[in-house]
């Protein structure tokens, strides 16, 4: 076996070195997820994943290009080519894992509740909701909608193409509560929810976030790893710490 040889090939088709020799890293997200992917007033996509992106691409030498893509087909984008990674605050399931690998955690999460305010007093916990008179709604094809499936027996469930859309169902007395990931309900609660609806902000989840990269190749997971060290490790630069102030600060 020519050892030399294959190392070289499994460089060659590492996607590292095609980011490299491309000069543009392509990145596979989902805006409408805040604080970590979501449009501003002139429609650009700004947040947390974005900041990350950013200093992704510059520590490699090359321009980022940001690909939103649809939820639902954010996995098989990757999987088929279409970006080079997914930046867009994926929980790491190991369902998903069996599809793609994920670098190390860069943050951990949890399901809260989003619950009408007209509820305040008769509920006060999640588990309570659990009832056929109430109704539970999230995002389709998130970790959410797996957790109220596990979490919810006799709750009616109805899931939604966005996360505003399912929010918005409990605003609007349609629902009796939204389950989503914590950093999301904290923000829209301090802005849209105020006097409407009720945090019930005990995580019901475990739930750490990843950037997910095509399986086999070591190369770029090696990267990825390190370049996570660094910037969480860094206390000089402290961009980590950056971040973490500018996006999660409540
Ligand atoms: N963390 C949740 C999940 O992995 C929700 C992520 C949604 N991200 C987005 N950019 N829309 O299912």
């Amino acid at each position: 076996v020519n050892l030399v040889a294959s190392d070289i090939n499994l460089w060659k088709n590492s996607t590292l070195n095609k980011v490299l020799e491309r000069g543009e890293l392509q990145v596979c997200l989902e805006p409408g997820y805040m604080p970590f992917e979501m449009k501003d007033k002139k429609g650009r996509i700004i947040g947390y994943d974005v900041d990350v992106a950013q200093l992704m691409a510059k520590e490699m030498g090359v321009k980022l290009k940001l690909l939103p893509t649809a939820w639902d087909g954010i996995i098989a984008a990757l999987v088929t080519g279409k970006c080079d990674i997914i930046i867009s605050g994926m929980t790491v399931t190991q369902q998903r894992n069996l599809k793609v690998n994920f670098a190390d955690p860069y943050l951990v999460v949890g399901q809260t509740v989003l619950m009408n305010k007209s509820l305040e007093g008769k509920i006060k916990s999640a588990k309570e909701l659990d009832n056929p008179k109430y109704t539970i709604v999230t995002k389709l094809g998130t970790s959410a909608e797996i957790a109220i499936r596990k979490f919810y027996k006799k709750a009616k469930i109805v899931t939604f193409e966005t996360e505003a859309d399912a929010v918005s169902e409990v605003l609007n007395n349609n629902a009796d509560a939204f389950v989503y990931d914590q950093p999301y309900n904290i923000l829209f609660m301090a802005d849209k929810g105020k006097g409407k609806l009720v945090h019930l902000d005990t995580p019901l989840t475990f739930e750490p976030l990843a950037w997910a990269i095509r399986k086999g190749d070591p190369d770029f997971l090696n990267w990825l790893n390190n370049f996570l060290r660094q910037i969480k490790g860094d206390k000089v630069v402290d961009f980590y710490g950056q971040i973490n102030d500018k996006w999660l600060k409540d």
